[in-house]
């Protein structure tokens, strides 16, 4: 069912620095920030050969990633995201494994602008897991 691996998502209280930690002393490519406000997040995007590292600042006062940073104050790996070609066959398929979406159950369109999920971390090794279809 899952593909590749899309990429990982690391929170960060400052973006900024989270940047320039990436760009500057670990020599790789990063975008510009971008911000989605249906997700509570700021995003750059790391660009490495393989796969890509998303940085995650919260946006908004009800931003999933600002309550994550409160027990995680320095950061820390928030998410992983594999790739599944047909997302609403994923979804039924998993559903009824019994395994737990989160939010409505409906896709959103991601930092991607491709249709994206996220899978209880309880159902998935303690891991929340984005599925993105590509
Ligand atoms: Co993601």
């Amino acid at each position: 069912m899952i593909g590749r691996l899309n990429h990982v998502a690391i929170a960060v209280p400052d973006l900024e620095a989270g940047t320039a930690l990436y760009r500057d002393t670990l020599g790789a490519t990063v975008s510009a920030p971008q911000a989605l406000a249906e997700h509570g997040v700021t995003v750059v995007f790391v660009e490495l050969p393989n796969t890509k590292i998303e940085l995650l600042e919260p946006l908004g006062k009800d931003s999933p990633i600002a309550k994550f940073l409160t027990g995680n104050p320095a950061g820390g790996i928030h998410h992983i995201c594999y790739e599944v070609d047909d997302i609403l066959d994923a979804r039924d398929r998993l559903k009824e494994l019994g395994a737990r979406i989160l939010g409505d159950g409906e896709p959103k369109i991601g930092a991607h602008g491709k249709p994206v999920l996220f899978l209880h971390p309880k159902d998935f090794a303690g891991t929340l897991v984005e599925l993105e279809q590509v």
